[in-house]
């Protein structure tokens, strides 16, 4: 593997060897010492279109834990203001002799036609509405933590599938390991056809959180919103909302799940949030771990 672009063509393999990896990182950022000398001749740039506060954080710490030499950009303070090209903009930052790119930008798309066009490796940070691969991939390592397999579980992603790159990103890395995948939300917050990607799909909520092992609770992406999908955040809430009152009635202890950022009080209510169920920040700390193994996977194949 030469770039990290999606899940949806990363074989089964290459998955779990990530995943074996990061258990390997875990345990290196748990020591009083967190550092190792891995990517001491590589060179990443952090080329950030969009905002972000974990996947920034932290894949700048996993670079630096791995001891490489980092450049951060991001777009709002750049030449592209100026009217810059993305091509251009990272042939001339690879001009000064960077090794990898992480990016994140709004446009599907993105990474791929970077790695078509120059010879860094190319890690895609979110592209638009479409993957987030390294996301899914701590998200399939926290549930391997939690539950000791990902095989047979069932995994239930709810909210707006439809403009969610974490809902595909998460589909192709769940049914890869073995897992079954229900999908969860208001009707046109579903994409049309997406039971062809062999989901469950449910536009009920308790069916839902019944249903499955775990919840991964997915904002709504309204900065990727043009048009109205339901009245209000408020009837949103009453209906997509989940709660601890909700989940204490299941039949069983679910894990629940969300990429970050929460809005309090829409998707999630604070007492699920801060629940003993809810795996939140243990997601984002192995996030640390998963994306060093990405990176580390990345830099041997140089
Ligand atoms: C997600 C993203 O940016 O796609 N966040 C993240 O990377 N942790 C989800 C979101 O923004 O809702």
């Amino acid at each position: 593997m030469k770039h990290l672009l999606g899940i949806k063509d990363l074989p089964t393999s290459q998955i779990e060897n990530i995943l074996t990896t990061a258990r390997e990182f875990k345990e290196v950022i748990n020591r009083p010492i967190k550092k190792v000398p891995s990517l001491r001749d590589i060179t990443i740039a952090n080329v950030f279109f969009e905002n972000s506060t974990r996947t920034r954080i932290s894949f700048e710490l996993a670079e630096k834990r791995l001891s490489a030499d980092i450049v951060n950009f991001s777009a709002s303070t750049s030449s592209v203001k100026k009217g810059e090209t993305l091509l251009d903009t990272v042939n001339n930052i690879l001009a000064m002799k960077v090794d990898m790119i992480v990016i994140r930008h709004s446009s599907v798309g993105a990474p791929h036609f970077l790695a078509r066009h120059i010879n860094a490796s190319v890690v895609n940070a979110g592209d638009g509405t479409h993957e987030h691969p390294t996301q899914a991939l701590l998200d399939a390592y926290s549930v391997w933590e939690k539950l000791g397999t990902i095989e047979g579980k069932k995994i239930a992603l709810i909210g707006d599938i439809l403009h969610s790159r974490v809902a595909l990103s998460n589909i192709f890395v769940f049914q890869k390991l073995g897992a079954e995948v229900m999908v969860c939300g208001p009707p046109t917050l579903l994409p049309k056809h997406i039971e062809a990607l062999g989901v469950k799909v449910t536009t009920k909520l308790h069916e839902a959180l019944q249903w499955c092992d775990v919840a991964n609770v997915l904002r709504i992406q309204l900065e990727r919103q043009q048009i109205k999908y339901f009245p209000s955040l408020r009837e949103y809430s009453l209906y997509y909302g989940i709660n601890q009152a909700m989940l204490n009635q299941l039949d069983k202890e679910i894990v629940l799940m969300h990429p970050g950022p929460i809005n309090r009080g829409v998707e999630l209510s604070s007492d699920a949030a801060d629940s003993p169920q809810a795996i939140i920040l243990d997601q984002v700390e192995n996030g640390v771990a998963v994306r060093m193994a990405v990176l580390y996977l990345l830099a041997e194949q140089r």
